[in-house]
């Protein structure tokens, strides 16, 4: 099992460096991906994935904007399944797909069997996403699944979901537009059983920093051992602003049609926290 990068404190910069490739989250590493399922499935907060009752709402709500059943879909960036799960129940026809070989294998497990013809779960990477022999009818990219790319690729990765679709298909995208800190840093320790970084006892320490000039948030956690030997970790977004949203979304080969207050009803607007897109492929 590969052991977490360790780190020198005197080594450490005081700003994280957004995308920083020596620090950032290896969301398909078998060690991390398994204690990644068990916060994405944890009831008691909202971090990898949200609660049931909120999933089965967004579900509702999802079902208002995707076309009718048995219409095909794509996950992208499923997790554990909790969205693929219901919408498959619901009757479409879904396909999730995640680099999380331990996510992967739980949707896999937990697939109802009255919808095992049309549900099944791949393990793959978003930015390498091959075009499906037949395209779907739409995708869904949930909780943030973009904003991990940093600006430059995220056009790409939605030209890649563009390429999977039919025509005229529909691809409905959650986007956050500011993390839930002020600019600046925020620090703070814990002392844990387990983290994302180890399942032993540690001292875990963390900080948020949220460059507005760069659109730019990162998580950056720190694992301090018994033994005096530290390891860490970060995530990194590039959170697109309110007004780049189109031209984003038409780089990336798609139109924006409609653009959400969150889950709700209402317009989206530059004082939204989060916004749900919703594109159409374009010709
Ligand atoms: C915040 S979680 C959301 C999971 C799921 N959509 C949900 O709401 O329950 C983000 C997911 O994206 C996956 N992910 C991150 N980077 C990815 C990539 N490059 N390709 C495929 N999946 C990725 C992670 O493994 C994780 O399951």
């Amino acid at each position: 099992m590969p052991r977490a990068p360790r780190i020198r404190p005197s080594a450490l910069s005081e700003w994280p460096v957004p995308f920083d490739p020596a620090w950032e989250l290896d969301w398909s590493r078998p060690d991390y991906g398994r204690r990644l399922l068990r916060e994405h499935l944890d009831q008691s907060h909202d971090g990898a994935s949200r609660r049931l009752a909120l999933v089965d709402q967004h579900v509702r709500r999802l079902r208002k904007l995707l076309p009718s059943p048995p219409a095909t879909l794509l996950d992208a960036g499923s997790g554990p399944g909790l969205y693929a799960t219901r919408l498959a129940v619901a009757g479409f026809d879904v396909t999730g797909i995640d680099v999380n070989p331990a996510a992967i294998r739980h949707a896999r497990a937990e697939a109802p069997k009255d919808t095992r013809g049309r549900l099944r779960f791949h393990r793959a990477e978003l930015a390498a996403l091959e075009p499906p022999p037949t395209p779907y009818d739409a995708a869904i990219l949930v909780y943030y699944v973009l904003e991990a790319f940093p600006a430059r690729e995220q056009p790409r990765v939605l030209r890649r979901i563009a390429a999977s679709l039919g025509p005229g298909g529909i691809a409905i995208v959650e986007m956050r537009l500011r993390p839930d800190q002020l600019p600046g840093r925020i620090c703070w320790w814990d002392i844990v059983d387990s983290s994302v970084l180890s399942d032993r006892r540690h001292l875990l320490l963390g900080d948020g920093t949220y460059d507005r000039a760069r659109n730019t948030y990162v998580l950056r956690e720190i694992a301090v051992f018994d033994d005096g030997t530290a390891a860490g970790q970060q995530t990194s977004a590039w959170l697109c602003p309110f007004d780049r949203i189109p031209s984003l979304f038409r780089r990336g080969g798609l139109e924006v049609t409609e653009v959400f207050d969150g889950w709700s009803s209402d317009r989206g607007n530059q004082l939204s926290e989060s916004v749900i897109v919703v594109s159409r492929r374009l010709p």
